[in-house]
């Protein structure tokens, strides 16, 4: 346990190193800061959220850290090691290079991981740091430490795909907004959440992505589904995610898409009867047993029961049919 803090405590001085180093590289280029400016950035909201930029050359981190052979830089994927056929350690680089930098902070504020962006095309667009004993990505949300007070102070939180997106709604007046990275919205990102704000409004891109990551986030939100939370979802255009949409129609378009998402019951529904017209019995049979799942991976609870008596309704059988057909009276298998 006591070698466990010592070497978390060196991957996270690392990581703060790092960041200030990258941080300080953008000021002198030029290219970087022209490329944040193209995509509409000021200089006050990349300094609020400590972008930086990862210059070119495979060991610019030599000049933050001398001793560049140290394990913690390796544990903290600041660097590659790359082996041989045999399996042996040949050398080491940098692991992001010519790259805008996205400080990952947790709650607490330390840097423990970083997206870099490729300025322009390549591939991959972002490169994210591996997960490490201080970042595990199924639970940290980027921005959320930037955006405690202002959720507190607007009610809600609005939950997005990207690192762009966070920062552009931060600069367009929604600074009350964090973003998953990269990986499906998980359980414990709801419940994260849900202990800051009881209003969380999920505003994924309205591509094909966003689409099902939405359906990921209505699964995992079910679980924490109660009476005094609003759990909403935001759907825009197919061509446009919130950075894009935000940029192109203006702060006041946004604001009227966050009054107008959509609340989970309504989504929920809209999923076990897409693609279904109810017209038949085999129809109406399909979006029960569809709804089944999601309705037992609720907990008992008011909004549940007004969700079973609109799923009554549609196909046509009663709330205590559904709740003995889905067993919805026994305890939950946890
Ligand atoms: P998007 O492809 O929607 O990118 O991926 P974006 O956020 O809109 O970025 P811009 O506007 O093109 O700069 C959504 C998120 O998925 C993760 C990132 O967190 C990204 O913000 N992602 C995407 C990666 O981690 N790696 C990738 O190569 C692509
Ligand atoms: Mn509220
Ligand atoms: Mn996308
Ligand atoms: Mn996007
Ligand atoms: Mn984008």
């Amino acid at each position: 346990r006591a070698a466990y803090q010592a070497k978390s405590l060196a991957l996270s001085d690392a990581m703060t190193q790092a960041c200030d180093f990258y941080r300080n590289q953008l000021r002198s280029a030029p290219t970087a800061i022209a490329y944040l400016k193209g995509r509409g950035l000021t200089g006050e909201i990349a300094a609020r959220f400590g972008l930086g930029y990862a210059p070119e050359g495979w060991d610019s981190l030599r000049a933050v850290f001398p001793d560049y052979e140290q394990s913690a830089l390796a544990e903290a994927g600041l660097v590659i090691d790359k082996s041989d056929e045999e399996g042996h350690h040949r050398k080491r680089y940098d692991r992001f290079r010519e790259r805008i930098m996205f400080p990952i902070r947790n709650t607490k504020g330390q840097v423990i991981g970083f997206g870099g962006r490729v300025m322009g095309e390549g591939e991959p667009k972002y490169l994210n740091s591996p997960e490490t004993p201080l970042f595990q990505k199924g639970s940290e949300l980027y921005g959320l430490f930037e955006a405690r007070q202002a959720i507190r102070d607007a009610g809600y939180a609005l939950v997005t795909e990207g690192y762009m997106d966070v920062v552009a709604l931060a600069q367009l007046g929604f600074p009350q907004v964090v973003a998953t990275l990269g990986t499906a919205c998980t359980p414990t990102h709801v419940q994260k959440l849900l202990r800051q704000t009881d209003h969380v409004i999920f505003s994924f891109d309205g591509d094909k992505a966003g689409r099902r990551a939405a359906r990921r986030a209505l699964d995992a939100s079910l679980p924490h589904a109660s009476d005094n939370k609003t759990i909403k979802f935001l759907f825009l255009p197919t061509e446009h995610d919130p950075d894009s949409y935000i940029r192109e129609r203006g702060s006041d378009a946004f604001e009227q898409q966050v009054r107008e998402a959509m609340p989970l019951s309504q989504f929920l529904l809209n999923e076990v009867t897409a693609d279904n017209n109810l017209s038949s019995s085999e129809d109406r049979a399909r979006a029960q047993f569809d709804a089944k799942p999601l309705l037992q991976a609720m907990p008992p609870s008011a909004l549940r029961l007004q969700i079973v008596r609109s799923l009554a309704q549609l196909t046509q059988t009663t709330p205590a049919e559904i709740e003995s057909l889905f067993e919805l009276s026994k305890p939950i298998a946890r």
